[in-house]
């Protein structure tokens, strides 16, 4: 979810603003996700990275990850929607920590959409936390060093219960992955729009989804 700062200076607001209408664009495609097939949605929500920002962005971002818990999870419950995390979110605040397990327990059984918040989240950390668990299950003899092959880090990894994406979205023009899901995108469709992410809704979405469509995919066959 890239934008959100370009949004708000074109309208001359604070940042926070933009931020604040980037979570009306998540309640937008987290409701219409189902309706298009969507099982698994994950937002890229703070990246291990975003820490270099500003405390008082950091802060406000926190703050509005917060709210957003507290005001939709009711209301994701009744939906269908299941709530999980990925990335070292057990080490953000502790009554933050608390209301994410609350969220996730409450809404584990559901089973229309999954929604993944990619929270204090990145690619290396998280394939550094693998590496570290293989490293731990070779040290107390529960597996084979010889025996490490892709399923076995991809079953160490956070999403070790997800398929791999089929499309990585990336709004506001940006060409990069930033450090999301890299071994998991490593056959995803990469869809760019120019839309930034608080002007992003069910019709942007569904775009989206029809580029999609047309890709031919061949996982390196032929
Ligand atoms: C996305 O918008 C914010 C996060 C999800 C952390 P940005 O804050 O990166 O917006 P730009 O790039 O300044 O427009
Ligand atoms: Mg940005």
């Amino acid at each position: 979810m890239d934008g959100n700062g370009r949004w708000a200076k074109q309208r001359r607001l604070p940042r926070i603003a933009g931020h604040r209408a980037g979570v009306e664009a998540v309640r937008r495609v987290v409701e219409a996700a189902p309706g298009l097939g969507i099982e698994v949605l994950t937002l890229y929500a703070f990246s291990s990275e975003n820490w270099k920002r500003p405390a008082d962005e950091v802060s406000d971002l926190m703050g509005l990850l917060r709210h957003y818990v507290r005001s939709e999870v009711k209301d994701l419950h009744r939906n269908g929607v299941r709530l999980e995390f990925i990335g070292n979110w057990r080490a953000l605040q502790p009554d933050l920590v608390a209301l994410l397990e609350d969220a996730r327990a409450l809404t584990a059984g559901n089973d229309r959409l999954t929604l993944v918040m990619a929270l204090n989240y990145g690619g290396h950390d998280e394939l550094a936390r693998a590496a570290r668990a293989l490293a731990a299950d070779v040290a107390a003899g529960r597996l084979e060093a010889s025996s490490i092959d892709a399923s076995a880090v991809a079953a160490r990894l956070d999403t070790a219960e997800w398929p791999a994406p089929d499309v990585v979205l990336r709004t506001s023009g940006e060409m990069r992955l930033s450090n999301f899901l890299l071994w998991q995108s490593a056959y995803a469709e990469f869809v760019v729009t120019e839309t930034l992410w608080p002007d992003f809704d069910a019709a942007a979405l569904a775009s989206v989804l029809a580029e999609f469509a047309t890709r031919e995919r061949r996982f390196g066959g032929r």
